[in-house]
């Protein structure tokens, strides 16, 4: 979900729905704002920011002091009354709330027994209640009550309350979700991450869990849940707004597959020196001999980010001979791992902020391990809390389905499996020459590769309609073909797997017939004779081939129903040129749809909830 608020001397509105448009890809099944002038005023919808907007387009908007919220359904279907602010009993108070209280059904059955209605089914109306309760019971001033209930709640939150009785005060807290605040001249803003800030104010102060922000349009407190006063950090943010635009690009997605030569160029810039045979990580340098001998290698990361990890398995593997592991963080925190002081944990997300990811780092933590973070919004609550880390420079990823922060996680595991190949001798100067000169021509390949979309449009008008779709590689081109599937399913809907091309054997097969699109990746490298072969059974069965494959093939070629070439670069460099055709094909394939490509429906951008 995404939160934010003003409060300073100029309309709150304007910043607040602003604001929230920036954060819609964080959640967009309702939004709503609260302001206070005069009087404190709730406004809130079931559907998208702009729903919000027209609904409000008559009513009385002003106020310096405001705050707003675009929802990701946790409890409670998506509807006007489960949609945020929620207000207290005494309708004295607002909050809006990221995360999950999880005993909140405890807390709701004693207010209820006190007489408390309730008119949503959310577990944030339960807390602004108890804010109240307390207030009543025990005469607490606001900043009091809301410290003392947050100490009763067990949960995820981040939340800004305002009070009709003191309108010149925000109060904003954080645990496991979120928090920045944007530090102006006699105006303060607060937002779950840094965009809807960085066109007002470059200083901002990212709230620690546990801490309890006041906001007044002269200063500002912070204080932990035990009382005590902290000192605020303040630091510069390095957030370019053009780069939350769409810069003349009809989706974000599209936008964003387009700046992946750059991004990948970014990512790489400094670290690579292929003439010398070198790459430099100044984020892991210190950790540097302890590479020498950790035992084992364990990757933990969700979604898109857990394929990029498949990928650096093999690379890892291959380069740096170190067994890698690589793990769901959802499921590898909840069955007691096996983890020791002599383990590399390396966890990777794009935003820094799943809920699940860091979770696991805890864990993993908790047991001595060493952890690294790859993550691609700076200052994020990861890469604050792992040992060290590499920052994938990709810059914001907007729309929900990740493309370039996926090539460029791609990019740093590349680069750090010859890192640690190199602190391990397990790569000879030559052979990291030869790679490094090849990664470096990556950008330039990608660039090529983009040229190839007005032919992947062709095919995808072939296949628009098409309910299943199977995605197929092996190796490293496997977390390719799932990334592929994912894509697809995504963002158009249609059912789509990605699958090990030799497991196909034992059991997709049994889906072929004549209607059923199979996209393989059969580039030139050492499965190419198999995946050839797996080709065959497909046609055998009267399946569409689209297959990608390496410039100038013509064996796959006289097979498959339509081949998109993607230039020729080493093995271990293929997933960087072969997954950009697939992010255009479920592009193209969406926006034939009718999907909205860049808010998929039911997705969120990043899920701080566990
Ligand atoms: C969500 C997003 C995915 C993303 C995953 C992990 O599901 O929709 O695109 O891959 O979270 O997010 P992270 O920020 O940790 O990479």
């Amino acid at each position: 979900c995404g939160i934010v608020g003003y409060i300073g001397f100029r309309d709150a509105y304007p910043i607040v729905i602003k604001g929230l448009h920036r954060l819609e890809y964080r959640g967009y099944d309702s939004a709503g704002v609260s302001l206070f002038d005069k009087e404190l005023k709730v406004y809130k919808k079931a559907g998208k920011v702009s729903d919000l907007e027209a609904f409000v387009k008559d009513v009385d908007l002003g106020g310096t002091i405001g705050m707003g919220h675009t929802r990701w359904a946790t409890h409670g279907v998506p509807s006007d009354r489960n949609s945020h602010p929620h207000s207290s009993g005494n309708r004295k108070l607002t909050i809006i709330h990221n995360g999950i209280i999880e005993n909140y059904g405890v807390i709701k059955e004693a207010l209820l027994s006190k007489g408390h209605v309730f008119k949503s089914d959310t577990d944030t109306e339960v807390l602004i209640h108890l804010v109240e309760d307390i207030q009543d019971v025990t005469g607490l001033d606001l900043r009091e009550a809301v410290r003392v209930a947050l100490t009763k709640v067990i949960g995820a939150y981040a939340i800004v309350i305002m009070s009709a009785d003191e309108p010149d005060l925000l109060i904003a807290a954080r645990k496991g979700s979120p928090m920045v605040i944007g530090v102006g001249k006699g105006e303060y803003f607060i937002a779950s991450d840094a965009t809807p800030i960085v066109e007002y104010t470059k200083n901002v102060i990212y709230l620690n869990d546990n801490e309890i922000a006041y906001l007044s349009r002269e200063d500002l407190l912070i204080k932990n849940i035990d009382n005590i006063v902290q000192t605020p950090y303040i630091q510069e943010l390095d957030l370019k707004l053009d780069a939350l635009e769409k810069g003349g690009f009809d989706h974000f997605m599209l936008k964003e597959i387009y700046e992946q030569p750059r991004s990948i160029r970014d990512c790489m810039r400094g670290r690579i020196y292929p003439e010398k045979g070198l790459v430099q990580l100044g984020g892991i340098k210190e950790f540097a001999g302890k590479l020498k001998n950790i035992d084992r290698i364990v990757i933990i990361a969700c979604g898109t980010s857990w394929h990029a990890g498949l990928v650096g398995e093999y690379l890892i593997e291959e380069y740096a001979r170190v067994p890698v592991e690589v793990e769901y963080a959802s499921e590898f925190r909840y069955r007691n791992p096996i983890i020791t002081e002599k383990d590399l944990v390396i966890a990777i997300s794009q935003s820094g902020e799943t809920a699940d990811t860091m979770a696991a780092i805890e864990l993993a933590k908790e047991k001595g391990a060493t952890i690294f973070g790859i993550c691609n919004v700076v200052g994020a609550s990861i890469p604050r809390t792992t040992h060290a880390g590499v920052y994938t420079h990709a810059g914001p990823e907007i729309g929900v389905a990740s493309t370039k922060a996926f090539t460029a996680q791609v990019t740093v595991l590349t680069l750090m499996a010859f890192y640690i190949a190199q602190q391990r001798g397990t790569i000879t100067e030559s052979k990291l020459i030869e790679q490094l000169t090849e990664l470096n021509e990556i950008p330039e390949l990608v660039e090529q590769a983009l040229k190839l979309n007005d032919h992947i449009k062709e095919i995808a008008w072939r296949f628009k309609d098409s309910t299943n779709c199977l995605f197929l590689g092996r190796g490293s081109s496997f977390p390719v073909a799932l990334e592929g599937a994912l894509k697809l399913k995504e963002i158009s809907y249609i059912h789509a797997e990605g699958y090990p091309a030799a497991e196909m054997k034992h059991g997709p097969i049994a889906l072929i017939d004549d209607e059923m699109p199979v996209v393989f990746i059969a580039t030139k490298d050492s499965s190419y004779g198999k995946v050839v072969s797996n080709i065959q059974e497909v046609k055998a069965r009267k399946g569409h081939v689209i297959a990608i494959v390496t410039e100038g093939d013509t064996e796959v070629k006289s097979m498959a129903d339509y081949v998109i070439e993607i230039p020729q670069t080493g093995e271990a460099f293929v997933p960087l040129l072969a997954t950009i055709p697939l992010q255009l094909l479920a592009y193209h394939i969406a926006v034939m749809r009718g999907c909205n490509v860049d808010q998929p429906r039911n997705l969120a951008k990043s899920v701080t909830v566990e």
